[in-house]
């Protein structure tokens, strides 16, 4: 039986390279624009009112914007000689997960200290990578 045809009767092993492969086509597929931008924008007001409100829906507003950073960041990590973008993006991570936490914690001084902080770091990356 040819080599090929062995390898291919190991379907853990096959799975296991298809899961692979799809990962990374997707998180290849993954591209700061203007869409991906004005759903962060959306979604940072959103939480902004929302600690003002002292609403728990803070929590997950703020939650989905740690993660996107946190693809922001790989992105530029991949993209390679953005050194500024991948500490940005952590930057913005950090002050959305200082206000996932501190609005868990119920602490909705300390998350609108952390959504502020947040909103002044989206400028700091525009700067240097926002085309006008
Ligand atoms: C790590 C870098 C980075 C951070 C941090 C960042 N942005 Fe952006 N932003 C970009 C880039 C790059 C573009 C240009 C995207 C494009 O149009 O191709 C952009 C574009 C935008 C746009 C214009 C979208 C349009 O209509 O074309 C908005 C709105 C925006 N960002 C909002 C925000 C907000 C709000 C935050 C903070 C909560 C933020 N951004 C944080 C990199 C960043």
């Amino acid at each position: 039986m040819p080599e090929v045809l062995v390898f291919m009767r190991r379907p853990f092993v096959v799975v296991t390279m298809l899961v692979a492969l799809l990962g990374s086509a997707l998180s290849a597929s993954f591209e700061i624009d203007g869409d991906l931008m004005r759903g962060i924008e959306d979604t940072a007001k959103s939480l902004d009112s929302h600690v003002s409100l002292k609403d728990a829906q803070a929590v997950a507003e703020a939650k989905e914007l740690a993660e996107l950073f946190t693809q922001i960041e790989a992105f530029y990590a991949r993209k390679g000689d953005a050194a500024d973008g991948v500490g940005f993006a952590r930057n913005s991570h950090a002050l959305a997960l200082q206000a996932q936490q501190a609005a868990q914690a119920r602490d909705f001084d300390a998350a609108a200290d952390a959504v502020g902080k947040l909103i002044r770091s989206c400028k700091t990356c525009h700067q240097v990578y926002k085309r006008e």
